[in-house]
C-alpha cells in the first residue's frame, strides 16, 4: 500500500468537517458519537448527540438514568439496540472499571455493543492508538486506493478490507487520520462520481490510475425484500389506547407499540401505514376497536391517553400509528 497518511492528513487540516463531536476527545463522547453514527448519518446524528450528552453528560450519569429516558433520547434514532447495549455498557464502566474508560481494543471490545470498528474508533480517536477502522466511508476509500476490485460484504471480504486498514494506519495521530480518511469519503471519494480532481490521494490510488472508479468497491450482492402485511390494533377504553411493549427479539425490542394482529378483519379501518425494516416491505392496515373492559396493566403493557403516547419511547410505525389517531 502507498503512504497516504501525509497528504490525506494535510488535507483533513484544510477542509476536515467541523462535527459536534470532535470539539473533545473525551473517550465517553467519542463512544457515544461512534455508536450513534453506526448506521446512521452524521447529519441526524447531531441534534440527538448534543441533547444525548445534554442529559447524560458522563458515563456516571448514563449508568444512573432509568432506561426508559435513554430510549426516550434515542426515539427516532432508530437500531434501539444500540442505546440499550450503550447503557449497559456504561453500567459495566461504573461497576467494574471504576468509571474509567478502558485504553485498548481488546478492553473496549469486552464491552456491550463495542465491536472491532467502535473498539478501533474510540481507541484511536480518544487514546491515540494505532488501531485501523473500516465504516462505510473509509471502506471506500480503501478499496479504491488499494485498486482492491473483489466484493466488500461477507467475512473474506471484511477480512481483506481490514487488512488494508491496518497497513496504512501511521503508528502516530491515528484518530485524525482514520477521521480523515471517513471525510475524504464522504466529501470526495463518494460513490458515484467521486471528485477525483479535488483529491489528495488521486495520484497514489490503483483505482483513479487505472480508470476503474466506478467498478471500486465491487457492489455487494442484492437480498432481495419481502412483502409482509399486518394489522395493528387501536384498541380504545374510554380515552385511553392500549400499547405494549416490543419483546426481546423483536424489531425495536423494548420500544412501546400498538398490538398486532395477523388475523385482524374486525373493526373500523383508520387508514394504513407503510414502512421498511432490514429487507421487510411492510403494509401495517390500521383498525380500530372498543375494549368492553380494560385488561390489566403490565410491565410490558399499558393504558395511556393522547398525552401518554407523546411520552413514550415508541417505535417508527407506532410513532405513525398514534398519528392517525383522533382524540377521544
Ligand atoms: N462516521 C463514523 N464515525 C465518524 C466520525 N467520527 N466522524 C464522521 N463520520 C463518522
Amino acid at each position: 500500500m502507498p503512504n497516504i497518511s501525509g497528504p490525506l492528513v494535510r488535507w483533513f487540516a484544510r477542509v476536515g468537517r467541523d462535527l459536534p463531536w470532535r470539539r473533545s476527545r473525551d473517550p465517553y463522547g467519542v463512544w457515544l458519537s461512534e455508536i450513534m453514527l453506526q448506521q446512521t448519518q452524521v447529519e441526524r446524528v447531531k441534534d440527538y448527540y448534543t441533547r444525548f450528552l445534554a442529559t447524560f453528560p458522563d458515563v456516571h450519569t448514563l449508568a444512573a438514568a432509568r432506561e426508559e429516558r435513554v430510549l426516550k433520547l434515542w426515539e427516532g434514532l432508530g437500531y434501539y439496540r444500540r442505546a440499550r447495549q450503550l447503557h449497559a455498557a456504561a453500567k459495566r464502566i461504573v461497576a467494574d472499571h471504576g468509571g474509567v474508560f478502558p485504553r485498548t481494543a481488546a478492553e473496549l471490545r469486552s464491552l456491550p455493543g463495542i465491536g472491532r470498528y467502535t473498539a478501533g474508533a474510540i481507541a484511536s480517536i480518544a487514546f491515540d492508538a494505532p488501531e485501523p477502522i473500516v465504516e462505510a466511508n473509509s471502506r471506500r476509500v480503501l478499496a479504491r486506493v488499494a485498486g482492491h476490485d473483489r466484493p466488500l460484504d461477507g467475512p473474506r471480504g471484511e477480512a481483506a478490507i481490514w487488512e488494508i486498514a491496518a497497513a496504512v494506519v501511521p503508528r502516530r495521530a491515528a484518530g485524525r487520520f482514520n477521521q480523515a480518511l471517513m471525510d475524504l469519503g464522504a466529501l470526495v471519494c463518494t460513490p458515484t462520481r467521486p471528485l477525483c480532481t479535488a483529491c489528495p490521494l488521486a495520484t497514489r490510488c490503483v483505482a483513479w490510475r487505472t480508470r476503474r472508479t466506478d467498478a471500486i468497491p465491487v457492489p455487494a450482492s442484492r437480498r432481495e425484500t419481502k412483502r409482509v402485511r399486518e394489522t395493528a390494533l387501536v384498541i380504545r377504553h374510554g380515552d385511553h389506547v392500549l400499547v405494549e411493549r416490543r419483546k426481546p427479539g423483536e424489531w425495536w425490542e423494548g420500544l412501546w407499540d400498538f398490538p398486532r394482529d395477523a388475523a385482524a378483519a374486525r373493526g373500523r379501518k383508520l387508514g394504513a401505514v407503510r414502512y421498511t425494516v432490514t429487507h421487510h416491505a411492510i403494509e401495517c392496515i390500521v383498525r380500530e376497536r372498543a375494549a368492553a373492559r380494560r385488561a390489566r396493566p403490565t410491565k410490558d403493557r399499558r393504558w395511556v391517553t393522547a398525552a401518554g403516547l407523546a411520552t413514550l419511547a415508541m417505535t417508527a410505525p407506532g410513532r405513525r400509528i398514534a398519528a392517525l389517531l383522533k382524540p377521544g
